[in-house]
């Protein structure tokens, strides 16, 4: 797998793909992809889905988190992202306990502000 740091010109990019990705992901403004390093916006093209791709990643972050001396990975997804949800559950993160249970997924009400209820996941780093 080739990760590619983000640089300006690939933004016009990253915005195409991430509009891909309603309704659970929304394109940020260039100015956020610029600012921004988290472990979000995770997503495949639809169509290179179910071939590992993010298992792919989600190995190398958890190496390279290993590096800088992370011992735990936090990530979110909204309500209802069941496909998500199975992923980072299938990828050994546990769902995080929450205050309700939407579709199932134990989640955290306004967890990101006023109505931006999340499922929160952690994964334990281990060497
Ligand atoms: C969630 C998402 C990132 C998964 O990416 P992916 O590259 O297809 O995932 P992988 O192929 O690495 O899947 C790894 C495992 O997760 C599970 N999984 C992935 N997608 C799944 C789905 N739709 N339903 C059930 N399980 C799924 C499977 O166990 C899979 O292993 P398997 O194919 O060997 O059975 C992708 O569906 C996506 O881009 N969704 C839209 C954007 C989004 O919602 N992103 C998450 C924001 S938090």
């Amino acid at each position: 797998m080739i990760i590619e740091p983000l640089r300006v010109p690939l933004i016009p990019d990253v915005v195409a793909l991430m509009e891909l990705g309603a309704p659970y992901i929304t394109p940020r403004t260039y100015s956020d992809y610029w600012l921004y390093s988290e472990f979000q916006d995770i997503m495949t093209h639809p169509e290179h889905r179910r071939r590992g791709v993010t298992r792919a990643l989600v190995d190398d972050l958890r190496k390279q988190a290993w590096v800088w001396s992370c011992r735990r990975l936090y990530l979110t997804s909204g309500p209802g992202n069941i496909a998500a949800h199975k992923t980072w559950e299938t990828l050994g993160f546990a769902n995080v306990r929450g205050d309700r249970f939407i579709d199932g997924v134990s989640v955290i009400t306004d967890y990101k502000g006023p109505g931006k209820t999340r499922a929160v996941y952690e994964l334990v780093l281990e060497r």
